[in-house]
């Protein structure tokens, strides 16, 4: 699956770019301001309705325009598949798959999943559980496709739980026992869920990525489940229901779950450099993709900002290495050419270059 073309109009400083990229890499280059990261941002927004910088939409709107509008054409062997949305300044966003109106945003990455690694994507990996959380999940969606039932439910009733919690009805007590039931049910099933996709997971990861870069080879992986699983969840809720009612909020269930890494039993936070905790969060997003790529249809585009920075040569041959192992289609940015020289040198793919400057094009 490939972005086969891709326009862009009045979004950030490009006031209008139009690109046929490789289906295999396509390495974006030039000064700083130039327009690379917005280059990848415009193509995250077509799939996800929204920007990995910002919340604030209008701030990818170009000065002075009313709104934008991106198109891209999905080919996936050889079908191919129109992509577009468009957003004006007031709101109104009008997003189209095959020349249909979405009813839902989440249609588009549905069609054209793009998953994006930027420099802060690390901080806010090994930053905290949330991430990861996400991480984990993301790959089930894909993977395990009762997870997304079974996750929503839960997600449901973790909301209804909360508000009662929170506002107190007058019966709020027996509502949440008899909902408890369901709440332990849907936990030991995600929990499960979990684990059965880990277990995937680490196969690959040691028989392929471990095997390769040999840092990996002792890493241990941990998944917290969100309580303690040698103790009951039905009783660790009534234990903790004075502590839960007075914060308002459920402490214990999967939606606190932690996946974490550890080597010699320090965790990697503790114990890798920058570099080598980038390298760890490439490892684990090309598993993840392998993955999705090998049971399902829904190969991911992959956007990396700034791949060379903090990077050593070592580390980005390691980074090269890894990125031989995944079919994804990949949008990699970098200042210049010579930064990258050590990725590209051992990558066996078909690769073009782009120069951007001042929001255009230069050659390509
Ligand atoms: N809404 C907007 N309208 C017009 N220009 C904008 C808008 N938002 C940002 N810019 C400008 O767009 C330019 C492109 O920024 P971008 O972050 O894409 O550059 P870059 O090539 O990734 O640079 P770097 O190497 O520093 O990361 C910047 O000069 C920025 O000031
Ligand atoms: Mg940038």
């Amino acid at each position: 699956m490939s972005l086969a073309e891709f326009n862009i109009s009045k979004f950030r400083n490009i006031e209008q770019l139009s690109v046929t990229p490789s289906a295999e890499v396509n390495l974006i280059l030039g000064e700083n301001g130039g327009g690379k990261t917005s280059l990848l941002e415009a193509i995250y927004f077509l799939s996800h309705g929204k920007s990995f910088r910002t919340n604030k939409f209008k701030m990818a709107v170009q000065h002075q325009a009313d709104g934008f509008l991106l198109h891209g054409k999905k080919q996936l062997n050889n079908i191919i598949i129109p992509v577009g949305l468009s957003k004006k300044r007031s709101g109104e966003t009008l997003a189209k798959v095959h020349g249909k109106r979405c009813e839902r945003m989440a249609q588009l990455a549905q069609v054209l999943p793009v998953q994006v690694i930027t420099p802060e994507s690390f901080d806010l990996f090994f930053g905290g559980p949330k991430e990861r959380r996400r991480f984990l999940d993301l790959g089930l969606f894909h993977v395990e496709h009762e997870f997304y039932r079974v996750w929503q439910s839960f997600n449901k009733l973790l909301k209804q739980r909360n508000a009662l919690l929170k506002q107190k009805p007058s019966n709020y007590i027996d509502q949440i026992q008899f909902w408890d039931k369901e709440f332990v049910r849907l936990s030991y099933t995600i929990n499960e869920m979990r684990e059965a996709y880990l277990n995937k997971f680490l196969t690959y990861f040691f028989d392929n990525i471990a095997d390769k870069i040999t840092l990996f080879k002792d890493l241990e992986f941990k998944l917290n489940s969100g309580w303690k699983t040698d103790l009951e969840l039905a009783e660790l809720l009534e234990a903790n229901f004075a502590r839960d009612l007075k914060q308002g909020f459920t402490s214990k269930g999967p939606h606190k779950a932690d996946l974490s890494f550890n080597l010699n039993g320090v965790s990697v936070e503790q114990y890798f450099s920058r570099g080598q905790l980038k390298l760890l969060l490439y490892a684990l997003k090309i598993t993840q993709n392998v993955l999705i790529d090998s049971e399902t249809d829904k190969q991911s585009i992959f956007l990396i900002d700034d791949l060379p920075s903090e990077l050593s040569d070592s580390t980005k041959e390691g980074v090269a290495e890894l990125l031989n192992l995944c079919n994804s289609q990949l949008f990699i940015t970098a200042i210049d050419q010579q930064s990258i020289s050590a990725v590209l040198e051992l990558m066996n793919k078909n690769i073009k270059v782009f120069h951007v400057k001042h929001g255009k094009l230069i050659t390509s």
